[in-house]
């Protein structure tokens, strides 16, 4: 799979990444990471897991993919076609603030996300996944159908998921994203957080 550094991209096998795994036994993905910000907090404050960063952008990853913590990789992938080399490995899902075909397929339930996911997790797994209505109206629904529509396609795809949590400005200032700290200050601050294991 791809992996990058600043602006170098590199060829990460199987091998090597369970080298790079051996000492930890909680592996944390962050998809669509964006600036990798979350990634890298998470990484931070819980040292014993191991946090993967996945994007298909690459440009916004330079910064933080630039850090050097043992426990933090970034990748280079769509959410829809997840590399073959994480296959089982995932015990914590993160998804922040989802867009353009990321939330796509959030909403359509499209199998190529949810059965991809399915395929890098571990039995438990759990995931976090947070919305935000201003994405949710560019998509062209309104805020409660579309967290509605969401939780749905989770809970067909077997995840079982709890009531969906606001998250007010407060929340939202306060969470480790960049894309958060963006959605506090703008003119749509609302967001929701559903959490669920599979
Ligand atoms: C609004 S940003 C949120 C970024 C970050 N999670 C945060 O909270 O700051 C949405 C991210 O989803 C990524 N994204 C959208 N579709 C994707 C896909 N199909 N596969 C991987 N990433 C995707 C975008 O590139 C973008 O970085």
């Amino acid at each position: 799979m791809e992996t990058i550094r600043g602006k170098m991209s590199h060829t990460l096998d199987s091998t090597t990444l369970q080298a790079r795994l051996a000492n930890y036994s909680a592996i944390t993905l962050d998809l669509g990471t964006g600036d990798g910000k979350f990634a890298f907090c998470h990484a931070e404050s819980f040292p014993g897991r191991f946090v993967i960063g996945l994007d298909s952008c690459r440009e916004n990853l330079r910064e933080f993919s630039r850090t050097k913590l043992p426990n933090l990789l970034y990748v280079i992938a769509s959410a829809q076609a997840l590399p073959k080399e994480l296959s089982g490995l995932v015990s914590y899902v993160t998804i922040n603030f989802p867009w353009g075909s990321l939330l796509g397929s959030l909403l359509t339930g499209d199998p190529l996300l949810l059965c991809g996911l399915e395929s890098v997790l571990t039995t438990g797994a759990k995931l976090d996944l947070r919305l935000n209505g201003g994405a949710l109206a560019e998509a062209g629904w309104t805020f409660e159908d579309g967290v509605a529509q969401v939780r749905e396609n989770l809970v067909r795809a077997g995840w079982r998921i709890n009531q969906p949590a606001p998250m007010d400005s407060h929340d939202l200032h306060a969470f480790p994203s960049s894309w958060a700290k963006r959605l506090a200050f703008g003119r749509d601050p609302r967001a929701i957080q559903l959490s669920g294991c599979i």
